[in-house]
């Protein structure tokens, strides 16, 4: 038995090598309980490997990136939808098996699997390419298995072909969360050339806004609070980097995004943006919002929200990734120490951004 394999689920299997008519397993971690991460409360179990249904594809999972909602989800912050659980939402991989009715995908394309896991098809939302407000809506690694495991399971019509991605694929995860949900962000600002847009906080999201920003020659200012996060956005060229509570940004925005969950942060951000414009928020929850001077603060501007991703988003990120200066910042770790990298990505303890699992690299 490989070492650190605990008993998996009732029923489940515990051979390493699969013989002739045995079925076929996998190794994943699961998590049956929610808890704080430093318990170690993920499991890494044998299963039995899923085939692919008639319309979805079978993926054998190279690197699995890691999420703070994966975090929120284990620790119980969001609900438990399904138990056991396999947690992870940036998936790299190479199709394995594919159903009888695949016709977008072949057997070796190498292809990810993000939030978006499935959407129902037929309400009013999918029908107009808004599938993140269908109320069907189902996420990799919360409402379905996801990719902290050697294989994983994803619907034809939501799996995306990374084929065309340049980057070395252990880099490729963060964009299937940050990456995606950054762009998505952008796009919600609607904010064009020769403008200024102001992000507060310069985590793993906002270094995607930037790198698409500068691509179209808009301006980026860029406040944040800690001494590494002031120095990468520096490093990475935003126009204006400090902390905007300390020292008074040189103009007007015509956008912003705010990315931490600090409702406090609203109404400073909205008075620093000028009528017309828009404050895009990205967090899943936040602390309260209060907005004291309505005609200072809110009268003109639009504050929107994201809520969930979209394939059209996620495919046109993708198609995108090639033209933009992309250097994802990735710390490795063997896919055996999952536990390990959790703790050290809740304790802000990385020394890159991104905390990537490595499930097999052939
Ligand atoms: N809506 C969706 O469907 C969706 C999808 C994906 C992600 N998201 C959300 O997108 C957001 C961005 O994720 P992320 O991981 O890139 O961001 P993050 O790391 O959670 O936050 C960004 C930065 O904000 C700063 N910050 C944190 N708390 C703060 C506070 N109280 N006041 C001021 N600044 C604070 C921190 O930098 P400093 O310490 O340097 O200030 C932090 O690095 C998350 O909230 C996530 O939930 C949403
Ligand atoms: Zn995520
Ligand atoms: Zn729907």
């Amino acid at each position: 038995m490989p070492e650190g394999v605990e008993q998996g689920v009732p029923g489940a299997l515990r051979r390493s090598t699969p013989h002739i008519g045995e079925e076929v397993i996998l190794k994943a971690w699961i998590l049956t309980k929610q808890a704080p991460i430093e318990e170690r409360s993920l499991s890494l179990v044998e299963l039995p490997n899923p085939s692919a249904g008639d319309r979805e594809i079978r993926i054998k999972v190279s690197y699995s990136g890691i999420c703070r909602t994966d975090i929120h989800i284990a620790e119980g912050d969001l609900p438990l939808m399904k138990s056991p659980i396999i947690l992870g939402h940036e998936v790299v991989g190479i199709v394995d098996q594919v159903g009888e009715e695949i016709t977008q995908f072949q057997v070796g394309e190498r292809v990810g699997a993000y939030w978006l896991h499935s959407a129902c098809g037929q309400c009013k939302y999918c029908l107009s390419s808004r599938e993140n407000y269908c109320p069907a809506f189902q996420a990799t690694g919360w409402h379905a298995d996801g990719g902290f495991a050697e294989y994983m399971i994803v619907p034809e019509g939501f799996a995306l072909s990374l084929e065309t991605v340049r980057l070395e694929p252990g880099k490729i995860p963060p964009l299937l969360c940050p990456g995606i949900a950054g762009y998505a962000a952008f796009k919600l600002a609607e904010i064009e050339s020769g403008e200024i847009l102001g992000l507060y906080g310069f985590g793993p999201t906002a270094y995607y806004v930037l790198k698409i920003a500068q691509s179209l020659s808009i301006e980026t200012y860029v406040s944040t609070r800690s001494t590494r996060n002031l120095e990468r956005a520096r490093r990475e060229g935003a126009v204006w980097v400090a902390d905007a509570s300390k020292t008074e940004m040189p103009a007007k925005l015509d956008a912003a995004i705010l990315f931490p969950p600090a409702g406090n942060l609203v109404e400073p951000i909205l008075s620093q943006v000028k009528a017309g414009g828009c404050l895009v928020m990205a967090p899943v929850s936040t602390s309260t919002i209060a907005i004291e001077q309505y005609s200072a603060s809110l009268w003109g501007r639009t504050i929107k929200t994201l809520y969930q991703l979209r394939r059209t988003e996620a495919k046109e990120f993708i198609a995108l990734v090639n033209d933009l200066d992309l250097q994802p910042g990735v710390t490795l770790f063997p896919f055996e120490e999952l536990d390990e990298a959790l703790i050290l990505t809740k304790q802000n303890k990385l020394e890159q951004a991104n905390a990537v699992i490595t499930v097999r690299t052939k």
